[in-house]
């Protein structure tokens, strides 16, 4: 009998760098959790490293690690794809390698100097070498210069590499996508004294990365991904794609307004935020819709069940996480009471977490299958309980924090804004009130629940498949000549 081993010399050049990738990002995925778990426990004992490792830094270290290993995910994520659907070699394979520890390095001491350093003097070596203050992305100045240079690098590879093999919509639009993706980068790298205009400025990063850029690149994922699980018709997702793009941008872009009704900016923000913002959900119902419309007309036959579940995991949760989570307070009328309390991050949690966490762990059971010789990950895999366990542990858990969070978050808008008027007796008054104070107890019950998840899921990818000498489900897709540029790894 066959086993299937690990074989990674079977893999082509770009899917060889995207397991880097892909590990990196789940390293920091664990510490992103762990440094949650901290800050969730801050909130209930409040002297907990105090002095040591304060409430800032945790939060700090919690939410930049995010966004690095969704980035570190991205990358990957591209570089797994980009042979199989350019049909070329990527171009540049040694420097997309040497860019990756660059990468690694430049964020390893990153986190070491928001541990050890923590804060610097008001000056602008502060800024160079400690940390910029901008939350998301704090990293000093040296280090968003790296990370552009390496960004550089990620384009011109992936450029290069279709340009040198075929076009296809899907690579058209993930082109086109990142270099929007990695100019926005640039807003967030200046310094100015004024503070409104500085934020200004960062929502350029924060909001359309998340409301616009990222989620074409995952919408340009997700039809890859489709094609590859399901064997989904190739004109099909594509046309989905772009009818996804044109309303993504149409609404996103505008939306931005959602985040200048309070930071001193024009008052005109409260009509043009509130108006173009609520439109936003609507691609992410196109999505919910797409998905689940392609995976109902192949009766759920999947060649990769665990992959197939993230993508539906996160065609739900991008559409409740930031649909309808985002919807609930985008109108200035009742973003008046509810902004910057625990409703944001309720909102930011689900969003996060079901928009584009899922999408990369769905990405990641893709590599592992191949990785593994194109082992069987249909109906009935070995040890089959634990990817399901991990995915219900894990999307619990953030639903329950999501709750949790959204009950303080209420209880913040009733107490501190329309009771009490946003004073700050009315502050401290939201803060220690019964509701508040048990959604805290119970966000921190549900971050151990996800923490388990979590655990369950880098066993299940250490293992998955392993043990079985079955080969890969064969998809019957019936329209071969439709995909023919992907028609080499369905006839394997
Ligand atoms: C997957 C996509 C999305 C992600 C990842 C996301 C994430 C976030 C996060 C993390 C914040 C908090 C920012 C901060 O630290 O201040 C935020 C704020 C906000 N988001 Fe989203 N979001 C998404 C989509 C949406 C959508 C589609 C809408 C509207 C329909 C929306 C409406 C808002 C609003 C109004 C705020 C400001 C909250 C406040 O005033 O405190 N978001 N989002
Ligand atoms: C073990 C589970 C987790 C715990 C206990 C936890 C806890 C926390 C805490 C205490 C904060 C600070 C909130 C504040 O400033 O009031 C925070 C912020 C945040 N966390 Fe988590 N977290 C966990 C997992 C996650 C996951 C899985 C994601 C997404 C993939 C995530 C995304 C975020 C985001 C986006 C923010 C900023 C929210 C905002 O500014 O509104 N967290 N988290
Ligand atoms: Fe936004």
């Amino acid at each position: 009998m066959q086993l299937h081993a690990f074989n990674y010399s079977a893999l082509n050049s770009g899917q060889k760098v995207a397991v880097k990738y892909f590990m990196a990002a789940m390293v920091l995925f664990a510490a992103q959790i762990a440094f949650g778990i901290i800050a969730g426990l801050q909130f209930i004992f409040p002297d907990l490293f105090f002095g040591v490792l304060d409430f800032s830094v945790v939060r700090m270290v919690h939410i930049n690690a995010m966004i690095v290993w969704m980035l570190f995910g991205f990358l990957g994520s591209v570089y797994w794809l980009i042979e199989d659907e350019s049909g070329a070699e990527l171009v540049g394979a040694k420097l997309a390698n040497f860019t990756f520890w660059i990468f690694l390095l430049a964020v390893t001491i990153v986190v070491l100097v928001y541990l050890f350093v923590q804060i610097g003097p008001g000056k602008i070596e502060s800024i160079w070498f400690i940390n910029e203050g901008r939350e998301y992305i704090e990293a000093p100045r040296w280090a968003d210069i790296g990370i552009v240079a390496c960004m550089l690098v990620f384009f011109y590879n992936t450029a290069a590499t279709f340009l040198k093999g075929k076009w296809s919509g899907i690579s058209g639009v993930l082109v086109l996508d990142l270099i929007a993706l990695a100019g926005l980068y640039m807003a967030g790298m200046f310094y100015v004294t004024n503070i409104s205009v500085d934020q200004h400025w960062w929502w350029w990063v924060i909001h359309l990365w998340v409301e616009a850029t990222w989620e074409v690149l995952v919408g340009c994922v997700m039809a890859w991904g489709l094609i590859k699980t399901l064997g989904a018709r190739r004109k099909i997702v594509t046309t989905w794609l772009y009818i996804e793009v044109a309303l993504m941008f149409g609404s996103g872009i505008l939306g931005l307004g959602h985040h200048y009704f309070w930071i001193g900016t024009p008052e005109y923000w409260l009509t043009i935020g509130g108006f173009f913002s609520a439109l936003e959900p609507i691609p992410l119902v196109a999505m919910v819709v797409h998905s689940v419309y392609d995976a109902g007309s192949h009766g759920f036959k999947s060649t990769n069940h665990p992959a197939l579940a993230w993508l539906i995991a996160h065609a739900f949760g991008n559409f409740l996480g930031g649909g309808v989570w985002g919807f609930m307070h985008t109108l200035p009328q009742i973003n008046l009471y509810t902004h910057g309390t625990q409703w944001t991050a309720s909102h930011g949690h689900l969003a996060f977490f079901g928009a584009y966490a899922t999408i990369i762990i769905a990405v990641i059971y893709i590599a592992i299958q191949r990785a593994r010789g194109d082992v069987w990950m249909s109906s009935d895999i070995a040890g089959g309980w634990r990817w399901k366990w991990a995915l219900g542990l894990l999307n619990a858990g953030v639903m329950g924090m999501t709750m949790a969070l959204l009950v303080s978050g209420y209880e913040q808008a009733f107490t501190e804004r329309a009771l009490g008027g946003s004073t700050w007796t009315a502050y401290f008054a939201a803060q220690n009130a019964a509701w508040f104070v048990q959604g805290m107890n119970w966000r921190a019950i549900f971050g151990f629940v996800t923490a388990a998840g979590l655990v369950l899921l880098l066993w299940d990818m250490m293992v998955i498949g392993r043990g079985d000498s079955r080969d890969i489900q064969e998809l019957n897709t019936g329209h071969a000549d439709d995909n023919s540029d992907t028609g080499a790894i369905l006839a394997t």
